[in-house]
């Protein structure tokens, strides 16, 4: 039998981590305050869901993890870069991510505005330079982030998530949302590996892409009942920060126990989208689980 995905993780961590070092220029080199606050975000912690989705979906296909180390450090620059700018006080104005002062809070608005503007043209460079990759895939792989971040990505969800401050979106209007700000990134982990995969059949590219689609959903449902149900030191960000700003939430329109049971039933239809592959998608299938189980 084999070794289960968890005890992977580190390892796969590591890999990323390692990626991004070399990516990020030194807080020594200029600017230092810059370059500094870039690595203060990247390293500040962060559970790395997106990169583990990478390599997981690697698995699935039999895909070699170092054609994988580009694309899951570039999204985790991208999502590092989502998160800086979510969190400025333009926008949720929170003080704490991943445990630690928010990047505005630690060195100063301007500079955390910069940082991100920074991080994110550095995704699309490591993805330019992916090793020993065809240059049309190389293209389609920067296209494939570029559609996933920009304004009919996370930048439009989270257009849309500011927006809906302090109204009642319907819930096809809130998963539309979701899907955006959250479901897009999640979407192009998924996909930059099936992208890398070698052949990958016609049904295993379409099992991905709606597993991809339900689980993005689901990952921001429960964010959302984090934020009601959990504890700042636990989440590494300011519980109630939702409530507070009057967002448009699952658990604000439908409750609680509604808000888990839509969970759980994205959870099964994204996992039910894995048979195609049988044994060969238990890495994802276990993210998939994480994801809708996490405590943060
Ligand atoms: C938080 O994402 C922002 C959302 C899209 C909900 P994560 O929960 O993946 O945050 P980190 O990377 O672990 O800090
Ligand atoms: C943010 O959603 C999604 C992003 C694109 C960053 P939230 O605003 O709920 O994320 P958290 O709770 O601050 O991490
Ligand atoms: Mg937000
Ligand atoms: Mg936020
Ligand atoms: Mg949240």
């Amino acid at each position: 039998m084999a070794q289960p995905f968890e005890d992977r993780i580190d390892y796969y961590c590591d890999r990323v981590a390692m990626k991004l070092d070399v990516a990020l220029p030194a807080s020594t080199e200029r600017p230092e305050r810059l370059h500094d606050a870039m690595r203060y975000a990247v390293f500040a912690g962060g559970k790395r869901v997106r990169p583990l989705l990478v390599y997981a979906t690697g698995e699935c296909l039999q895909a070699d993890p170092a054609l994988l180390d580009a694309p899951a450090a570039s999204i985790e620059l991208i999502h590092t870069f989502s998160l800086v700018h979510d969190d400025l006080p333009a926008m949720d104005d929170d003080d704490l991510r991943r445990g630690k002062p928010t990047v505005h809070r630690a060195y100063d608005e301007a500079t955390a505005i910069l940082a991100a503007d920074a991080l994110q043209p550095l995704a699309f460079s490591v993805l330019a330079d992916i090793p020993s990759v065809a240059g049309s895939k190389r293209a389609a792989l920067v296209r494939l982030l570029a559609d996933a971040c920009g304004s009919i990505g996370m930048t439009g969800g989270q257009s849309i998530d500011l927006a809906a401050e302090g109204k009642e979106l319907s819930a096809e209007e809130l998963e539309h949302m979701y899907a955006l700000k959250t479901g897009a990134l999640i979407h192009a982990a998924v996909m930059s590996a099936c992208l890398l995969g070698d052949e990958v059949p016609e049904e295993e590219a379409v099992a991905l892409d709606a597993f991809s689609r339900a689980v993005g959903v689901a990952f921001q449902i429960r964010d959302d009942l984090l934020d009601v149900e959990g504890q700042t030191e636990v989440i590494g960000k300011p519980a109630g920060s939702d409530v507070a700003l009057s967002k448009a939430t699952y658990p604000a329109l439908i409750g609680i126990d509604e808000s888990r049971a839509r969970c759980t039933e994205l959870l099964e239809a994204c996992v039910a989208e894995l048979d195609v592959f049988g044994e060969r998608a238990e890495p994802l299938r276990w993210l998939a689980r994480y994801i809708v189980e996490r405590g943060n």
